[in-house]
């Protein structure tokens, strides 16, 4: 059994765990089950990055202690990591006594190799506070870093790390080490950084008193970065009396982190590491960026998507799925609540529960609700799923999950073509349930099983549910039972109501399910803006026939009154006139236009169809408007046009 020790990032507590946050501790999560079924003894941190001037600011912009906010909010990704499934083993906060040892340890195995390691100076230059980092003077440009966060001028005496020297060993390492980064885009990238010379890194500050105090400088507290890119060895007991993990765990196998701090895991850590003579983790994996409009998801740019809602309604397993199959990992995707309806109703509520409801309803029929009595060793499922584990596999080892799911796709897809050919209701009509149909709906299963099998690390929940229904047992995930023929015969299935229910993409995104909740008390400053609604029919629409599409009534309205829905970000109240009534129609475009732009207005709206509750308000008919990157803009007619004249 090989030891396998997998890390996040430890998350800033001045924000709520937002979809890039999520998608991180997906990521790690899906490894880390992998692994475990494939025999591993995995070790699963992460964690919460409590230190530092954002967090003393953000709570004093509140009137509280930093720690009553790091509380809180630590609380949340407890909630949050609980909802979304997440394994881990362990959860290290910066705040503990345990890491302040492992920092204290780190710093004086660093001083005792080397003394000058650490020494006293004078620094002065551009700080920026949202990085928590200087800034080299020729990325700064009017006041603001290369993200467009503000820098302050600062000159502070502090302590400082011999990072220079450490240039070359580092070089050496990467050299010998080419694997050190992933994916080798990014390697690259901090390589050619390297390269150009590393400068002494100032490692305390005295402006700040949120941190660990540095040793016998309580004047002085630890610059944060140092404090928490320790937090992967203090939380396995270095530094302290029980280090046996660190001893069994230390080096970690994969540091995963975001693309935008690979820097710190793959310079400043190891850098630590080597002066203080301990081993250097294996691998630093750095994913890509969730985006929102092409820009970075973040706290700070005030875009954030946090799809509470879509965890809530559909449970964790989707979203999960969505995160690792929307994303190449290693590079860059923008979110939309449109692109996970049309994910889910393709993949999940088609491809995955169709094929699952019919198989098992036959079996149910045609068997009196059990496997069928007759197993088979050879046919075209059995090599299908020979060929496609193995690509899986390996998939599944370099982290290239769209493949992964792409293989599983491949034996899903025969499943549905090997139904399509063998028809098990012709046969069933002309022979009844004999060996041979026995063979066919058996091998359904089988496959199937193999399919879900695959699935367990990216959907732990509903796998189980669906090895149920197939008859399997639903514990059996591990290597094993990626091999042909264990489905049991005579085993009791279960063919009820679909795994994955259908959903209505355009309704459920105009019926304001996608809406926001309303704030917490707890929380008022950190709920973001709302997530992307649009009006957009989905990406998947099938092609509609003219007469389709004159059962529709659109019609020009004209709008006589307009008021935003209390506590709601997104949606207007609107009272239109469609010549010959008034109604209520309530749309989801209060972030773009104010009541007064409204009233007088000729939109179009959809007038037949049926009436729906948003926020308590019935809604009688839609309006049209186009999506431009999220953002509703009206469809309108001129002004001479009557109200309730057709469009066609
Ligand atoms: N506290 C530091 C990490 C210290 S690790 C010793 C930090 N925290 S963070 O909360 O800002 O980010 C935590 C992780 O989430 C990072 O790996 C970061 O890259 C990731 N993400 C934050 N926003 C993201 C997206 N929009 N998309 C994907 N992941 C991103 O940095």
């Amino acid at each position: 059994m090989s030891k396998f020790y997998i890390t996040t990032a430890i998350h800033y507590v001045n924000d709520d765990p937002h979809i890039g946050h999520m998608y991180e501790n997906v990521v790690a999560d899906v490894i880390a089950r992998h692994r475990r079924r494939m025999g591993d003894d995995v070790w699963f941190l992460t964690g919460a990055d409590e230190h530092g001037q954002k967090i003393e600011r953000a709570a004093a912009k509140e009137g509280i202690l930093p720690i009553e906010l790091a509380d809180r909010v630590v609380a949340k990704h407890h909630e949050m990591w609980r909802k979304l499934d997440i394994s881990h083993d362990d959860f290290i906060r910066t705040t503990e006594q345990r890491h302040r040892l492992g920092v204290y340890e780190l710093i004086r195995l660093i001083q005792e190799r080397m003394p000058d390691n650490i020494y006293l100076g004078e620094h002065a230059g551009w700080y920026c506070q949202s990085e928590e980092t200087f800034i080299p003077d020729n990325q700064v440009r009017d006041g603001k870093d290369e993200s467009g966060h503000p820098v302050e001028m600062t000159a502070e005496r502090n302590f400082f790390f011999k990072l220079s020297r450490f240039t070359e060993p580092l070089l050496e390492h990467y050299r010998k080490n080419p694997n050190f980064v992933y994916p080798p885009t990014r390697m690259n990238e901090i390589v050619s950084f390297v390269e150009q010379g590393l400068k002494d890194l100032s490692i305390s500050r005295t402006a700040i008193t949120w941190g660990i105090p540095f040793p016998g400088y309580p004047d002085h507290v630890i610059y944060v970065w140092m404090d928490a890119l320790t937090n992967y060895i203090s939380a396995l007991g270095f530094g302290s009396a029980e280090h046996a993990r660190f001893d069994h765990d230390w080096p970690a196998d994969i540091h995963l982190v975001g693309k935008d701090i690979t820097r710190f895991h793959a310079v400043y850590w190891p850098a630590f590491l080597l002066a203080a003579g301990l081993p250097l983790p294996k691998q630093v994996v750095g994913h890509g960026w969730w985006l929102r409009d092409n820009q970075k998801i973040s706290k700070s740019l005030g875009n954030v998507v946090r799809p509470y809602n879509i965890i809530d309604e559909f449970g964790a397993d989707p979203l999960r799925y969505f995160l690792l199959r929307e994303m190449v990992f290693g590079q860059d995707q923008n979110y939309s609540d449109e692109a996970f309806l049309a994910r889910y109703n393709a993949d999940l509520a088609n491809d995955l529960g169709n094929t699952l409801s019919r198989s098992t309803k036959m079996t149910d029929t045609y068997f009196g609700g059990k496997t069928p009595p007759v197993s088979c060793p050879a046919n075209e499922l059995l090599r299908m799923s020979e060929q496609v584990v193995p690509e899986y596999l390996k998939a599944m080892d370099e982290l290239a999950f769209g493949r992964a799911l792409d293989a599983a796709w491949k034996l899903l897809v025969s499943v549905n073509s090997y139904i399509v050919n063998r028809e098990p209701w012709k046969k069933f009509k002309e022979t009844g349930a004999d060996e041979s149909l026995s063979r066919i709906l058996w091998n359904t299963l089988e496959a199937q099983r193999i399919v879900w099998v695959m699935m367990a690390p990216f959907m732990p929940a509903t796998t189980r549910e669906a090895l149920t229904r197939l008859g399997a047992d639903p514990n059996f995930i591990s290597r094993d039972a990626l091999q042909w023929g264990s489905l049991p015969t005579g085993a009791p299935i279960r063919a009820t109501d679909a795994i994955f229910p259908r959903i209505d993409a355009a309704a459920y995104i105009q019926g304001g399910a996608m809406e926001e909740k309303t704030e917490t008390p707890e929380a008022p400053a950190n709920a973001g803006p709302p997530i992307e609604t649009t009006q957009a029919a989905p990406p998947d629409i099938a092609k509609v026939t003219i007469d389709q599409f004159f059962e529709i009534d659109l019609r020009v309205a004209e709008v006589r009154a307009a008021e935003r829905v209390p506590k709601s970000k997104k949606l207007m109240k609107m009272t239109v006139f469609t010549g010959d009534e008034e109604r209520t129609i309530v749309a989801g475009i209060a972030t773009k236009y104010t009541p007064e732009e409204l009233v007088g207005r000729k939109i179009v709206i959809v007038a037949n169809l049926q009436p729906a509750k948003l926020m308590g308000i019935e809604s009688n008919g839609m309006i049209l408007a186009a999506s431009l990157d999220g953002e509703p803009s009206l469809l309108s007619v001129d002004a001479g046009v009557p109200a309730g004249t057709k469009v066609k």
